[in-house]
């Protein structure tokens, strides 16, 4: 990161430091540490979320009621996994771009710093709700030529601002909307409930900061980067989305791992809830004028079940929870 502020195309540097600079006030009046705000004992011990919040409720599967809680506790272990592993990809590209920052007092370096602060406290949430969880999934994607991939490209994306900025928002996002169904779905355990509303409270700001400083970043990106943006984020965005919960999740309560994997990715319940949690992220790119309307790429519009012009295309089924999806 440069501390000169550039050009943007919605928002002026002195308006986006400012907005940063209250950001880091909010984060300075609200530390919250996990271990003093919760009682990791109380998780109860059968299932944490309802039916309708697991991924396989489109597919009509007779599950006994310990399958499902069983299924229950893999399903948010897997995603609290992936949580703790994308916010160290996210540490990792804030240090980096502090480390070459030009000038040091830039308001976007103090709230950077904050950031990773609450996203180490988050990571130690979700290590010990895990651990409360006890998971015995293995994910077969951790391996092989999928991890080495992964990992090839997690190294490049941290060396490029704007791009992972976008992938910044999608990890935030997705993860957003599934916390905001389980919140507030009455079959979800008190514990879990109570630790989702703490994440969702900070990642507000967090969320605020990437639709901040993306137009500036976005600014200084290069064709490449900004190519990247246009073609490549939509389809690692979709294989995140396809991740938070690995075959291996299905293959541990006895289902078959991938072939259930692939028919939960592909049921119309899931699919809607990928079409919300990620029309949000492309909201913010036609708001920080990334995209036009009228000319968004093909990519994109699969990703969020959308048109040309980012309006929802018709068909979705409803959310879990009748949960309003122009308010999620
Ligand atoms: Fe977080
Ligand atoms: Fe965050």
């Amino acid at each position: 990161m440069t501390a000169t502020a550039t050009a943007t195309p919605t928002t002026t540097p002195r308006t986006a430091s400012d907005r940063i600079g209250r950001l880091s006030t909010a984060s300075v009046r609200k530390v919250l540490e996990p271990e003093e705000l919760f009682d990791w004992s109380s998780l109860g011990a059968g299932q944490v979320i309802g039916d309708e919040l697991l991924t396989t409720r489109g597919l009509d599967l007779d599950l006994d009621a310990e399958t499902k809680a069983r299924l229950s506790r893999e399903e948010v272990a897997a995603m609290l996994e992936m949580g703790i592993r994308f916010e160290a990809v996210l540490n990792s590209g804030f240090a980096l771009q502090i480390a070459e920052c030009r000038d040091v007092s830039d308001p976007r370096v103090t709230y950077m710093l904050h950031e990773i602060a609450e996203e180490t406290r988050h990571q130690r949430a979700f290590i010990r709700l895990v651990e409360e969880l006890a998971p015995r999934a293995k994910n077969p994607l951790a391996r092989g030529v999928f991890d080495r991939i992964a990992t090839f490209n997690i190294r490049r994306f941290i060396k490029m601002p704007a791009f992972l900025m976008v992938l910044v928002l999608a990890g935030e996002e997705i993860p957003d909307l599934l916390q905001k169904l389980a919140s507030e779905h009455p079959d979800t355990d008190p514990l879990l409930r109570d630790v989702n509303r703490y994440h969702r409270q900070e990642e507000s700001r967090h969320l605020s900061f990437a639709r901040t400083t993306l137009p500036e970043l976005y600014g200084r990106a290069g064709r490449l980067q900004r190519l990247r943006v246009r073609y490549f984020a939509p389809l690692i965005i979709g294989g995140l989305f396809a991740t938070f919960v690995h075959p291996g999740v299905y293959a541990s309560v006895g289902l078959p791992g991938f072939k259930t994997w692939r028919a939960v990715n592909r049921s119309a319940e899931r699919v809607a809830v990928r079409h919300c949690a990620t029309r949000n992220i492309l909201k913010a790119l036609l708001d920080a004028g990334i995209f036009k309307r009228g000319r968004i790429p093909r990519g994109w519009r699969k990703l969020c079940g959308v048109d040309r012009h980012g309006e929802p295309l018709p068909g979705d089924v409803a959310l879990p929870g009748d949960v309003d999806v122009a308010a999620a």
